[in-house]
């Protein structure tokens, strides 16, 4: 009755944004994402008949009250779903750098699905383990998969089809991403805070949910001809999008800073030299550039001249989840 997974995290190139259900985690709209090498987490989960409630350690520490209820809400529906009403010790150690502004969300709750499913002999698919590590999370419906990954927001009040699956091996187009680290002191609105708030007071929201359907058009076409010019174009203009309804919001709000806005001229300064990095920035103020492994290292050397920027981290494309 025990698992241990590894998870990585994803960026979404076409940003999830906005959910039509909040407790099922039903999104609306689809998002696509690229799974990252470089940043994963490891959780194992063991049920124990003896235990009487259940036990979180985090990074090799028992986690505090608030994070520790999350999980066993979480563990609830996979103990539901077994039939089995037995409580276990998770332990889960994260190798993502929160600071760059990951959403290590992803790879957490994708691996806590696949792991707690394993070690209560739950026999998922892995778009059923999509299904419930998405209702912990999102964008962790993305992480179950390697390489290029879209999540389907489906139609059904059940979510029965809502997951996501993978369209493109990570062999198949070498892309990098660069992630910035920037210097920061603001607290953030949470991922979850800022969609219900734009979801309900944006009047830029109506514009996103139809931006959004042509420019998933677009990057399948990208794809598919693995034209970079096309999808880093789809990439930047998406996330710009997706940032543009919260200054919408009320109260209205935004993650950049000005060290995330010096970043991102840095960028489209490159372009005017010729040189092809893309944007794209997450609920929060750090920004991930996205290029072709040739100009990986002079984009690099550009961006380190920044006195704002105090971490490059080299990402590819990474696997999907794996038992340990
Ligand atoms: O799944 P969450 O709650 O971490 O939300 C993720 C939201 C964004 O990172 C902004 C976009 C995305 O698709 O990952």
């Amino acid at each position: 009755m025990k698992a241990t997974v590894k998870a990585h995290t994803n960026i979404a190139l076409i940003k999830y944004w906005g959910k039509r259900d909040e407790a099922l985690f039903l999104p609306t709209n689809n998002s696509l994402s690229v799974t990252l090498d470089k940043f994963y987490t490891i959780t194992t989960v063991e049920f124990l008949p003896a235990l009487q409630a259940d036990e979180f350690y985090f990074n090799g520490e028992l986690a505090e009250e608030k994070e520790l209820m999350k999980i066993s809400a979480f563990l609830d529906r996979v103990r539901a779903n077994a039939k089995k009403p037995m409580f276990a010790c998770v332990k889960s150690q994260n190798h993502v750098p929160t600071a760059a502004g990951f959403a290590s969300s992803a790879s957490g709750y994708a691996a806590l699905a696949a792991a707690s499913a394993k070690a209560i002999g739950l026999q998922l698919t892995d778009r059923e383990l999509s299904q419930l590590a998405r209702q912990g999370s999102g964008s962790a419906s993305r992480s179950i998969f390697g390489g290029y990954v879209e999540w389907e927001k489906g139609s059904n009040a059940d979510g029965s089809d809502c997951y996501a699956q993978q369209i493109l091996k990570k062999d198949a187009w070498d892309l990098r991403i660069l992630s910035v680290e920037v210097t920061t002191k603001a607290k953030k609105v949470l991922s979850r805070e800022g969609m219900k708030r734009t979801v309900q007071t944006s009047p830029f929201f109506a514009g996103w949910l139809e931006a959004v359907e042509q420019d998933l058009i677009a990057i399948k076409e990208a794809i598919n001809e693995r034209d970079f010019t096309k999808l880093g174009q789809v990439v930047e203009a998406n996330a710009l999008k997706m940032h543009a309804t919260t200054l919408g919001a009320n109260p209205p709000f935004m993650y950049w800073q000005s060290a995330t806005v010096e970043v991102m001229q840095e960028v489209q300064a490159l372009r005017e030299k010729g040189i092809e990095a893309y944007f794209t920035i997450d609920a929060g103020p750090n920004v991930k550039i996205v290029c072709q492994p040739e100009e990986e290292q002079v984009i690099h050397e550009s961006l380190e001249t920044l006195p704002v920027v105090q971490q490059i981290h080299h990402c590819r494309i990474g696997p999907g989840i794996t038992y340990l």
